[in-house]
């Protein structure tokens, strides 16, 4: 049994990495599949969860920053900015800490989940606070690295972190034997979608996989532009992690949509709310609402009658619920404390 080496070692051979690169990984990668027993009972499929939670800083961006922060080493760069709703700053901070490189993240004012402002914090990135939304972060981003070009960018509009996500879909290739029927995820900037289409196409190429999945692309109700077919302007959803109103990666998400006879869906907040509450008690898995979008599309989907009896079913879950409490005890109720006493305890268990 050899430990995991991190995806780049796994999958070097598939990666443009060069040879004599110094390599700067926190062993990402090789997350659980974890069989869904809930999910599978109400759908009558096989349902896994790829939970991408479990990655070094807690999302699937992990991914994608290896493979960036790795890049813009190799270039000599010595510092490295994103755009972001939360998790590609938290990412592109740990990475940077380790390269030792210089940090820069624009997030949106106001709307970035607690934990992953922490983490930005925490991994000494520069904090910027944007009067705009992602969107406009973005754009700042972009124009900022091409005016200042010692500067990495590392969002997914850089091709090298699609070509780290797209790991996530040989690992499930791998441990299911075969490529799913269906695999479900969030769409927000929509490189993710981009990243595991690449993958399982790259799988089924080479003859890995006999198939690839039609890829369930889901997207909040409030930040749904892909479900419309045109930008949203101001994008509104509890799921900060996904409040994106135009996605870099369009023609990517169209593509996978289209040669994989898939399909967008929009999710509202309130169907989100619910997929995440019930994968934590269900399923035991925390993930942050964003990533709870895939399931809520999925339940949907079923219900529809778009999945058939006894289909393999992934979803991907992008990121860890501990990243965003405040909503995770949203409306949660106010508790006395109890005096010492088993007495006490039964009373508030209400079993006496
Ligand atoms: N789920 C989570 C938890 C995310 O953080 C993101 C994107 C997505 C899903 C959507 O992935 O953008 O590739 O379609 N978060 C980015 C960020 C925008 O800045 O952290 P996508």
């Amino acid at each position: 049994h050899t430990p995991w080496p991190g995806l780049i070692e796994a999958y070097r051979d598939r990666l443009p990495i060069g040879e004599n690169w110094k390599t700067v990984t926190l062993l990402e990668g090789g997350t659980p599949l974890v069989p869904a027993g809930h999910l599978s009972e109400i759908t009558g499929c096989d349902v896994y969860l790829k939970v991408e939670g479990l990655n070094p800083t807690g999302s699937f961006k992990d991914r994608g920053m290896t493979m960036a922060v790795t890049d813009a080493l190799a270039r000599g760069q010595k510092a490295v900015l994103c755009a972001s709703t939360g998790n590609t700053s938290a990412s592109a901070a740990a990475y940077a800490a380790v390269a030792k490189m210089t940090c820069a993240v624009l997030v949106p004012q106001g709307k970035i989940a607690m934990g992953k402002l922490a983490q930005a914090v925490m991994h000494g990135a520069k904090i910027i606070q944007v009067e705009g939304n992602f969107d406009d972060c973005l754009e700042l981003a972009r124009k900022t690295t091409a005016e200042f070009p010692t500067i990495g960018l590392v969002n997914s509009v850089n091709p090298v972190r699609i070509e780290g996500q797209k790991t996530a879909a040989f690992e499930i290739v791998e441990a299911l034997g075969k490529a799913p029927d269906i695999h479900a995820l969030p769409v927000g900037n929509a490189g993710n979608i981009t990243a595991y289409w690449k993958g399982y196409s790259e799988y089924h190429a080479d003859g890995i996989s006999s198939s690839r999945p039609r890829m369930l692309g889901v997207q909040a109700a409030g930040a749904a532009p892909l479900v419309h077919g045109a930008p949203v302007k101001d994008p509104e959803t509890i799921a900060t992690a996904i409040r994106i109103g135009s996605p870099a990666s369009w023609n990517g998400a169209v593509a996978a949509k289209e040669e994989s006879n898939g399909a967008f869906r929009a999710a509202t907040d309130d169907e989100i709310l619910e997929a995440y509450r019930l994968i934590a008690r269900t399923e035991g898995v925390f993930v942050e609402p964003a990533s709870a979008a895939s399931v809520a599309g999925l339940l949907a989907a079923h219900k529809e009658g778009w999945l058939d009896r006894g289909q393999t079913v992934v979803c991907t879950v992008t990121g860890n619920g501990l990243k965003d409490p405040d909503t995770a005890l949203l409306g949660m109720p106010a508790v006395q404390p109890i005096p010492v006493d088993p007495v006490a305890v039964a009373t508030a268990l209400e079993l006496v």
